[in-house]
């Protein structure tokens, strides 16, 4: 049985369960993307590159959509998006697990501050509720994920974001894991990325 078989067991078990994602459509932001006319295309159907995991990785991080903890503080970040498989079609109840520096570069390594797991829905959607991660020495902005549909490999990776500097001097970044349709929603910002798995 794989660790995700054995979450998803424990937390049925528990009779845990995440808000459906329409329960957070009460944000502009997130019936945005629920209305948006085509929301499942794919750039292409190349699946999306691994990365390093680096040394901050922490196994067995929260269920929750929201990775912020209280009073901390950065710019509000949306990130909304899929996990598709290469022949486009949506991989339910798979497994994102989140992590990433908070606003000032600093992980949690204690703890599980800016750290935290979710499951897609039935059409393969997640939605990530986090700050625009800092900037740390020798790397540019980025956040840190695994992704792992039911039954398959671990894919580990990173995102980056358009219109850092450091994109440009960083040796790990890579412009086909860029976050899509960056934007300003207020003071907070969005963004939308869709794993496609192999
Ligand atoms: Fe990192």
């Amino acid at each position: 049985m794989t660790e995700h078989e054995l979450t998803r067991r424990r937390l049925l078990a528990l009779g845990l369960a995440l808000p459906p994602l329409a329960a957070l459509a009460g944000s502009d932001l997130f019936a945005g993307e629920l209305l948006a006319a085509t929301p499942a295309i794919v750039d292409d159907d190349d699946p999306t590159p691994a990365q390093t995991e680096g040394p901050y990785f922490t196994p067995n991080s929260p269920l929750r959509r929201s990775i912020i903890p209280a009073r901390a503080p950065g710019t509000r970040l949306t990130l909304t998006g899929r996990v598709l498989t290469t022949a486009g079609r949506p991989a339910a109840r798979a497994l994102i697990d989140f992590w990433q520096a908070d606003a000032n570069g600093a992980y949690d390594n204690r703890g599980y501050r800016f750290r935290g797991h979710q499951f897609t829905d039935a059409n393969g959607r997640y939605a990530l509720t986090t700050v625009v991660p800092g900037l740390y020495s020798g790397r540019t902005r980025h956040i840190h994920v695994k992704v792992q549909r039911r039954g398959g490999p671990v894919l580990t990776t990173q995102l980056y974001f358009p219109a850092v500097a450091q994109n440009r001097s960083d040796s790990i970044f890579r412009s086909a894991l860029l976050v899509r349709n960056w934007r300003k929603v207020g003071s907070r910002r969005a963004a939308r990325f869709d794993f496609v798995l192999a």
